[in-house]
């Protein structure tokens, strides 16, 4: 088969990410018959410079003709809040995640197993294993409702964003939730804030009547401080967690530095129709940009997800696993999962590491 990948490298660290996955998929592809067309997408700060806009014209429409999209980081501080909306890379991947309709955002947090001792909690803690998945509404919420900022009388200036979620958006971001505790350990925790908002007390009506339909997934519903507070108290208990856009915003940063390893964790992000985006969990960390010290491997498991999900290649993603794991196992370290004394690698060989174990 030919799939026909976008890619995104964006700003930071982006490209030297990009390339070490790509040189990843171009071996799969290798050793398991496919070829790979790639579509480069100006997006981000480095649009700015280039365009005058983080998201140019057309973004949308040519990911729209690819297979799948793999974005690299966006953002820096060149590109602040203090700049128009229209050249914020922020904006860009908010309008991406709408244009694209991928209102699904997975982010699996996984203790992998030759890192164990960088996890951040205590030893028995840690030693009961943290493998969840976050799963996270990305298209509704208060992220896209209504903002305003007005004056006031006598109040100063005054600002608001509105949240709102309707059935329509709580049910299938729902239905994907239990759909992938099917796949897992059949266990789904909803995440709302119901003693306070009415978005969550709708949130929690609609996840309840649709786990009427799962009885094989058990479930249960769980405020989102108390949550903040068990996934570093215990987030050995959490099979997959569903909540909406700000709130997983929040944990999911929480979920993947509790692994000690944010340089490793992918995502992907889901709609109904193609194209899905995959992209590391980590920004475009521009102090390190282009030193060759960034770790590739997030970014390469992100491209191990878009086989799994995007090209329903499960071989091909469980090589790249391996092939990621056997690395981390023979002590292979870049700078930021190394301990003090041990020897560091660069981004480029770390990719050549995992492609020589592929
Ligand atoms: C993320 C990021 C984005 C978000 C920002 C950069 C807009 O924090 O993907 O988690 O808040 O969704
Ligand atoms: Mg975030």
């Amino acid at each position: 088969m030919n799939y026909k990948i976008a890619l995104i490298r964006g700003d930071g660290i982006g490209p030297e990410i990009v390339n070490e996955a790509v040189k990843i998929i171009d071996r799969v592809g290798e050793k398991f018959g496919h070829t790979f067309e790639y579509v480069d997408v100006l997006m981000g700060g480095c649009a700015t410079d280039a365009v005058g806009k983080s998201y140019p014209d057309g973004t949308a429409e040519t990911c729209k003709a690819c297979d799948a999209v793999l974005l690299g980081a966006v953002g820096g501080p060149k590109w602040g809040s203090d700049k128009p909306a229209e050249q914020r890379p922020e904006t860009a991947l908010l309008a991406i995640r709408k244009d694209l309709g991928l209102y699904a955002n997975l982010r699996p947090a996984a203790l992998r197993p030759a890192l164990a001792e960088a996890c951040p909690l205590k030893k028995e803690t840690a030693e009961k294993g943290i493998d969840l998945l976050m799963v996270r509404e990305l298209t509704g919420g208060i992220y896209f409702g209504k903002r305003d900022k007005y004056q006031t009388a006598n109040r100063g200036m005054e600002a608001t964003d509105l949240m709102a979620y309707s059935e329509m958006e709580i049910e299938r971001i729902g239905r994907r939730a239990f759909e992938f505790a099917r796949l897992r350990r059949h266990k789904v925790s909803s995440v709302d804030k119901a003693n306070v908002l009415e978005t969550s007390r709708l949130w929690r009506a609609t996840v309840h009547r649709l786990a009427a339909e799962y009885p094989d997934v058990q479930y249960e519903d769980v405020l989102v401080d108390n949550c903040a507070m068990q996934l570093v108290r215990d987030p050995g208990q959490f099979d997959v967690v569903v909540t909406e856009n700000m709130f997983g915003d929040i944990l999911s940063d929480e979920a993947s530095m509790v692994t000690g390893s944010i340089g490793l964790l992918p995502s992907a992000s889901m709609g109904d129709g193609a194209p899905a985006l995959y992209e590391p969990i980590h920004g475009s960390a521009p102090d390190i940009a282009g030193q060759d010290k960034a770790n590739p491997i997030a970014t390469i498991l992100s491209a191990a997800m878009m086989f799994r999900y995007s090209f329903h290649l499960a071989a091909e993603a469980d090589a790249i696993e391996a092939a990621v794991d056997k690395a981390l196992a023979d002590g292979w370290r870049t700078a930021d999962i190394a301990k003090p004394g041990e020897t560091v690698i660069g981004t480029k060989q770390m990719g050549e590491v995992i492609r020589d174990n592929l």
